[in-house]
């Protein structure tokens, strides 16, 4: 099987609910999120293209006022990235790594 991570070489630390990770640096969101769950990601259904829009998350930069909406399979992963809310898609794959509290999504 051939490495999904392009190469980094250190891991970045982001927040997802509250909770924190390390995820290796230079690669987009949702291969980070592949990074946290190998388990589950390459099973959900995204379409790693921007496309179906299965991906989205809410999150704040480190540099920015406010939370903007982004699509993860786009988005190269920031040191200090505040991620505060996720797809349904994206809770399901990374269910077992959350904090056990997360109010039910609508
Ligand atoms: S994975 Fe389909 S839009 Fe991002």
């Amino acid at each position: 099987m051939s490495e999904p991570f392009r190469p980094y070489e250190k891991l970045v630390e982001i927040t997802i609910y509250g909770k924190k990770f390390q995820v290796p640096e230079r690669n987009s969101l949702l291969r980070c999120f592949q990074f946290i769950s190998p388990e589950t990601i390459p099973y959900g259904r995204f379409c790693w293209n921007q496309e179906c829009q299965y991906c989205r998350v809410t999150c704040q930069l480190p540099d920015d006022e406010e939370a903007t909406e982004m699509l993860s399979c786009k988005f190269i992963v920031m040191a200090g990235m505040e991620i505060s809310e996720l797809s349904q898609e994206l809770r399901w794959c990374l269910r077992a790594k959350l904090p056990s509290d997360l109010p039910v999504s609508s």
